[in-house]
């Protein structure tokens, strides 16, 4: 019998379980019945998730006593929009979905998070479950309550908080998701190692063999940390006025990596390059020692994780893209910078130059 971990989002009257454990998806139904009994429940998958869990998951609803209707978008960042969730919203009509009923989101970020603004949304809100299927949603996207979905101006720019009632996850369904995507996930793991858990940064070095071999069992163990971490973070600041910040630990330079980039670099990858420039920027501005910024480094590297921006990347456009950043307080950017592993600190008010100067140390 696989090992099964619960842990409890504490928000209060919006506290919710995350449940993870290997072959847990085989017997959801025991975990799904509490919320669906007897409701309707619309399954929402993309067009690469759909045919690989998607009928195994609305069999667990049927099983848990709902009535289950599935709605399937096509995959990818591009179709996280206004307009997929107008279709989920009036697919829910179709099939009859009251106030009662519940969203179900069975894939990676994209799904979860448009699933969730959708249920946020319909009827003025109802239930969802999140049910993830990549590693970053399975530590990231799925807990926390940020829904939401892009606009042709820019990512992530419409959104709700809205919880999940249950967050079930099985790492059993990482068998069939591209490597490309695992490592994404990983640079988010090692993202709450180096902000708040010197512990876990530690047992990952210790443990590339098994990170880079999938190894599901240690995975388990991994992403129930670091939910555990979110879990933590979220209970304290559930609509980031201060703590929940650190979350973006990476991310601003990350962003602007990825946009120069052109979206060569995934999400991920953008986050390990970000988390490389804000290191080296705490080197030079005296509070990190360089040795810890190249333990960082190296974890990344032995993750096969890219550490500096590719040949033909200019520094000073991922500065004026950094300012693009809608983490920005006025014109001031709030960097998130490592002090140690384990520990960051809030902090704005570098000079421009010596933001550009770090970048330009982390290029090929
Ligand atoms: N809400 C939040 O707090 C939060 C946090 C971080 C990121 N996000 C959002 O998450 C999104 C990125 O999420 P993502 O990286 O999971 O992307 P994604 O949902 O696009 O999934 C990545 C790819 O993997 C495929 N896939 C998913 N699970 C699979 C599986 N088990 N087997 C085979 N293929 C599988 C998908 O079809 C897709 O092609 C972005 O839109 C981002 O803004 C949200
Ligand atoms: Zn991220």
């Amino acid at each position: 019998m696989n090992k099964i971990i619960k842990i409890t989002v504490g928000l209060k009257e919006r506290s919710y379980d995350i449940i993870t454990g290997q072959g847990i998806l085989s017997n959801a139904s025991e975990y799904l019945a509490p919320f669906v009994k007897g409701r309707k429940c619309l399954l929402l998958t993309d067009s690469n998730v759909g045919p690989l869990y998607a009928e195994k998951v609305a069999e667990m609803l049927i099983a848990a006593g709902a009535e289950a209707f599935t709605f399937p978008f096509q995959a990818g960042e591009e179709n996280k929009t206004l307009e997929t969730v107008g279709g989920i919203c009036s697919h829910a009509v179709k099939c009859g979905l009251d106030r009662s009923s519940l969203i179900i989101a069975l894939g990676g970020g994209v799904c979860g998070d448009i699933a969730g603004f959708a249920a946020a949304i319909y009827m003025r809100g109802i239930n969802f479950i999140q049910i993830p299927t990549t590693l970053l949603a399975a530590v990231d996207s799925s807990v926390g309550g940020k829904t939401g979905a892009d606009l042709p101006e820019g990512k992530n720019l419409i959104g709700a908080f809205w919880q999940p009632k249950l967050v079930l996850m099985d790492p059993e369904v990482f068998a069939t998701l591209p490597l490309k995507e695992i490592r994404c996930g990983l640079a988010e793991v090692v993202k709450y190692g180096v902000i708040m858990d010197a512990p876990l940064f530690a047992k990952l070095e210790e443990n590339t063999d098994k990170l880079n071999a999938v190894d599901l069992e240690f995975y388990t163990e991994i992403i129930a940390r670091c939910c555990e971490l979110k879990a933590k973070v979220v209970a304290a600041d559930e609509r980031e006025g201060g703590l929940r910040a650190i979350l973006n630990y990476g991310h601003t330079f990350g962003h602007a990596v990825e946009l120069v980039s052109n979206f060569t670099l995934a999400h991920g990858e953008g986050v390990a390059v970000g988390m490389n420039m804000a290191a080296e920027l705490a080197v030079q501005a005296g509070l990190l020692d360089r040795a810890v910024a190249v333990r960082q480094r190296k974890l990344l590297e032995k993750l096969a994780l890219p550490c500096t921006l590719p040949p033909g990347g200019d520094p000073e456009q991922i500065y004026t893209g950094m300012l693009k950043d809608k983490k920005k307080v006025g014109s001031r950017l709030n960097l998130i910078i490592p002090l140690d592993i384990g520990k960051v600190e809030i902090k704005s008010g570098f000079e421009p130059a010596d933001i550009i100067k770090a970048i330009r140390c982390c290029c090929e």
